[in-house]
């Protein structure tokens, strides 16, 4: 049995068989609307979400499985008290694998050491993010045919944004990847991001605060939300929320063969005036999800077409 927890639990190889598989449903949907008939998931999210808990949902109906679960913890005996090692080991018995959110960093680790059904973890707090990362590899293959020689920006809540310490860890691993890391000073990337994963592997990287220096530097450029819910006040949400708002006018300095990513939910960072550049990317990346969920349902569940 496997679990993924964090990007780091698939090697470099495995994400090259799960993009395979994933345009491989795309190409021949039929070949897999069987492949997990009488397998149910369990979808535990203790935290909102729109694309992660949908396209899991819609990902195993689409296997020919089935699924169960909730959308918030009040609705759960959460709210009640009962703990997370109460709960996986309550819905292990209800279901065949388990895709869970949670607020607390660390909480799909404690639930996969009260269960032997795998455990895939759809974000935990302000730390890690997987499952998006899939989706973002799944779409800059796409886009960019490979991983390697790209520089990426990353744009935004670099402190709080779980999918950017995960993109940043799976990116990490090929080479001549560089990275410039762009956000106000209180929302830089965590050191134990920036060590593990750019300082320890020696990887060229930059910091700065503003995107229009850098724009027309990057291969991808990865914008993110500012974190509301991690704040431990409004103020400086308030005062930090538009740091970065990409419009066509800041367009006009990136490069044509610019790729904009957004793990989405957007709020104000990117105008919908671009929306329709064949640059921006992030409503394709998001229908991604979708597929490269499918295959790693199947390859956790170790079942074929
Ligand atoms: N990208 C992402 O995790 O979106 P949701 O919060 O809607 O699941």
């Amino acid at each position: 049995m496997r679990n993924l927890i964090n990007i780091m639990d698939l090697s470099a190889e495995e994400i090259d068989e799960l993009i395979k598989l994933a345009n491989d449903i795309i190409k021949s949907p039929d070949r897999y609307n069987e492949a997990c008939r009488h397998k149910i998931l369990a979808t535990l999210f203790f935290e909102p979400s729109t694309r992660t808990r949908l396209s899991f949902e819609s990902a195993m109906l689409s296997l020919g499985g089935s699924v169960l679960g909730f959308s918030e913890a009040n609705s759960s005996s959460a709210a009640k008290g009962e703990s997370v090692a109460d709960t996986i080991e309550v819905v292990s018995g209800y279901a065949d694998i388990i895709a869970m959110r949670h607020p607390k960093e660390g909480a799909p680790i404690v639930a996969s050491s009260h269960t032997s059904v795998p455990i895939i973890n759809a974000g935990d707090g302000g730390h890690f993010h997987p499952t998006q990362t899939l989706t973002d590899l799944m779409t800059i293959y796409h886009e960019k045919g490979g991983f390697e020689n790209l520089t990426i920006g990353l744009c935004g809540d670099l402190k709080f944004g779980r999918t950017v310490h995960s993109l940043i860890g799976a990116m990490s691993r090929y080479k001549g990847v560089k990275f410039v890391l762009i956000s106000p000073e209180e929302l830089k990337l965590p050191s134990f991001v920036k060590q593990e994963y750019i300082k320890d592997k020696g990887i060229e990287y930059s910091q700065c605060t503003s995107l229009e220096d850098v724009i027309g530097d990057l291969d991808i450029l990865y914008m993110t939300r500012v974190q509301r819910e991690r704040f431990f006040n409004e103020e400086d949400y308030l005062r930090l929320k538009d740091s970065y708002i990409l419009t066509a006018d800041k367009l006009k300095s990136a490069g044509e063969s610019l790729s904009i990513l957004h793990p989405l939910p957007r709020v104000n960072e990117i105008s919908t005036e671009i929306d329709n550049d064949p640059r921006a990317c992030y409503f394709r990346q998001a229908h991604f999800g979708r597929y490269i969920r499918m295959a790693l349902i199947m390859k956790l569940l170790e079942v074929s077409a």
